[in-house]
């Protein structure tokens, strides 16, 4: 979560409409076309499924709203416009309950490949295709609960899980690894590179490692870790996060990966 936004938020009307301009929407369709260009080649295909059945539209910004009606009928989730980037506490409080908090603005045409925070376009895209689907939605909601219950200093501990799976997670495929996190399928450079590049570690899920890893939000992942399955998030429902979390502390964190810079 970046410290400093150079980007406003975009507010809401009485009826809860977000206004874009017509020039938003055509970068927005930039982004979309940029995007299918890559996606079925490089993401998974339980990421694609989901993104199918939410039908998100390709010639203009949705509004929350829209999105949340689909999301609401397969898993009982809802995408909510936020005003800004929101603390832990608010962000662990509303995966708990089923929200997904929505940066409302949408980057600038001299970003368009990957900002280090969130825009509509990382929120739509990225993250509401799996929350409509229930095991990968209830792994999200628990670990919105586990945020709710761990204290403030066990916190940044459980942001790895959450960087390494709902944002940069990787998946076995029948075809090979192919990505389903959020921060991976909304940017076209990090898409290709995370799948094909022969210079990133791409290690076995295991949480306590997860924990124990650092990670950057401002360069090319050097470290991803894939998963076998989505299944292995929904068992992650059934166990408590917090002694997880102990054990990783009393290990340590692992040293920082080598720096790879964005081209
Ligand atoms: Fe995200």
């Amino acid at each position: 979560m970046a410290r400093f936004s150079s980007y406003v938020a975009k507010q809401a009307n009485a009826d809860g409409f977000i206004r874009y301009t017509d020039e938003e929407h055509a970068r927005w369709q930039t982004l979309m076309q940029r995007q299918y260009e890559v996606l079925p080649r490089y993401a998974a295909p339980v990421y694609l499924e989901a993104l199918e059945r939410l039908q998100i539209p390709q010639d203009h910004i949705p509004q929350c709203a829209e999105v949340s009606a689909r999301l609401l009928e397969s898993s009982g989730w809802r995408v909510v416009p936020v005003p800004a980037l929101i603390d832990f506490a608010g962000f662990f409080e509303m995966l708990a309950n089923r929200q997904f908090p929505a940066a409302s603005f949408i980057r600038s045409a001299q970003e368009m490949d990957y900002l280090e925070e969130p825009d509509i376009f990382h929120e739509i895209l990225g993250h509401a295709p799996l929350l409509s689907d229930p095991e990968y939605a209830s792994f999200v909601q628990a670990y919105g609960a586990a945020g709710c219950r761990a204290k403030p200093e066990q916190r940044v501990w459980l942001a790895r899980l959450f960087w390494f799976t709902v944002e940069f997670g990787l998946i076995q495929t029948d075809a090979g690894i192919r990505a389903f996190g959020a921060g991976i399928v909304s940017s076209r450079q990090e898409l290709v590179y995370s799948v094909v590049d022969p210079g990133v570690e791409r290690r076995t899920f295991d949480v306590i490692d997860i924990l124990r890893t650092p990670y950057y939000i401002d360069i090319l992942q050097p470290i991803y870790y894939v998963l076998e399955s989505l299944d292995q998030l929904f068992e992650l429902t059934q166990r408590d996060l917090i002694p997880l979390i102990k054990t990783a502390r009393t290990l340590g964190l692992e040293a920082l990966p080598c720096d790879r810079r964005r081209a």
